[in-house]
């Protein structure tokens, strides 16, 4: 896929959330990289920088034909400590630079009233700043809602270039999904597979079999046919390389539609009421 700012960014991508820090991190960005992945997603909170970094450097292709995100954790929000919390990623990845940069989450008025906004704003000037220094290729956006998104479109000098929400079939995000596309931000799918819970779904597997696919498989393709780049974490050599499988096939609009009538559900927090 590509960004507003001319940026590729390979598709689907690798998270790395609650993956332990240790050899199995770097086992398993290893094996996502040698079943095709180019798009590593991680996070200073995830705790797994250091080897998520190793399996980056052991993995055989070069950084440059890479695409890796990291985030600025809740307790770093503001100016300086943004600036501060990307160069700590940076050396834990041991990396000189990330393609993309991104505020975890949007300070919210539930625990900053007033101040939500230009904290937001603030953050966000921090995250300019990097690009303007080159450390990070493009910056952008997690868990914003147009409620948080509107202080921040309304001051930058440079537009995010990506939002990454939680999104599967059971969490359309319609109308966060609508302004993105009015503005050219990209959303990124976390949790696309339901942190695995959506793979029982009857509907959604009784297509796969259709298709002679996964159920993952067909998750994942669902996210990319409607435009949403989708991440999916997994310890396992054999779901690595099967969630990266999702070309070749292609979802019918009546399919599509089927899979969106899921019923709702939402496994993460709400960005409007996390305490975090
Ligand atoms: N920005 C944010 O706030 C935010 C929040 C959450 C996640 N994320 C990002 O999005 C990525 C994906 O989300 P996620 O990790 O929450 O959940 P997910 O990818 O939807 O699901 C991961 C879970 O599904 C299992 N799984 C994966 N592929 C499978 C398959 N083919 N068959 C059966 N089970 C499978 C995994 O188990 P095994 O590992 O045991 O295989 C794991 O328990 C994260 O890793 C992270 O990079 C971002």
């Amino acid at each position: 896929m590509k960004l507003y700012n001319g940026c590729e960014i390979p598709c689907p991508g690798f998270g790395t959330f609650k993956i332990p820090e240790g050899e199995i991190c770097t086992e398993s960005v290893v094996e996502a990289v040698k079943a095709g992945y180019r798009h590593i997603d991680t996070a200073a909170v995830y705790g797994n920088e250091c080897s998520t970094g190793k399996g980056i450097r052991q993995c055989g292709v070069k950084q440059s034909e890479l695409f890796v995100t990291s985030k600025v954790w809740n307790t770093e929000r503001g100016y300086d400590t943004t600036l501060r919390a990307c160069e700590k990623s940076l050396a834990d990845l041991g990396l000189d630079y990330l393609d993309l940069y991104l505020i975890h989450w949007p300070a919210n008025r539930m625990q900053f009233g007033d101040k939500a906004d230009s904290i937001n704003v603030d953050t966000w000037r921090a995250m300019e700043r990097l690009v303007d220094e080159k450390v990070v290729r493009s910056i952008g956006l997690s868990n914003f809602y147009p409620q948080h998104m509107a202080a921040v479109l309304a001051g930058a000098n440079i537009l995010p270039a990506v939002d990454q929400i939680e999104y599967h079939p059971g969490l359309l995000q319609e109308e966060t999904l609508a302004l993105c596309r009015e503005k050219g931000i990209l959303v990124e799918a976390w949790s696309s597979l339901g942190r695995g819970k959506l793979l029982e779904d009857t509907v959604i597997s009784g297509i796969a079999r259709k298709h002679g696919k996964t159920t993952a498989q067909v998750i994942q393709r669902w996210c990319i046919q409607n435009g949403v780049l989708p991440l999916a974490k997994s310890v396992h050599a054999e779901r690595i390389r099967e969630n990266f499988a999702v070309s070749g096939f292609e979802l019918s609009p009546s399919e599509m539609a089927e899979i969106a009538a899921i019923p709702e559900f939402r496994y993460g927090s709400h960005p409007d009421t996390a305490a975090f």
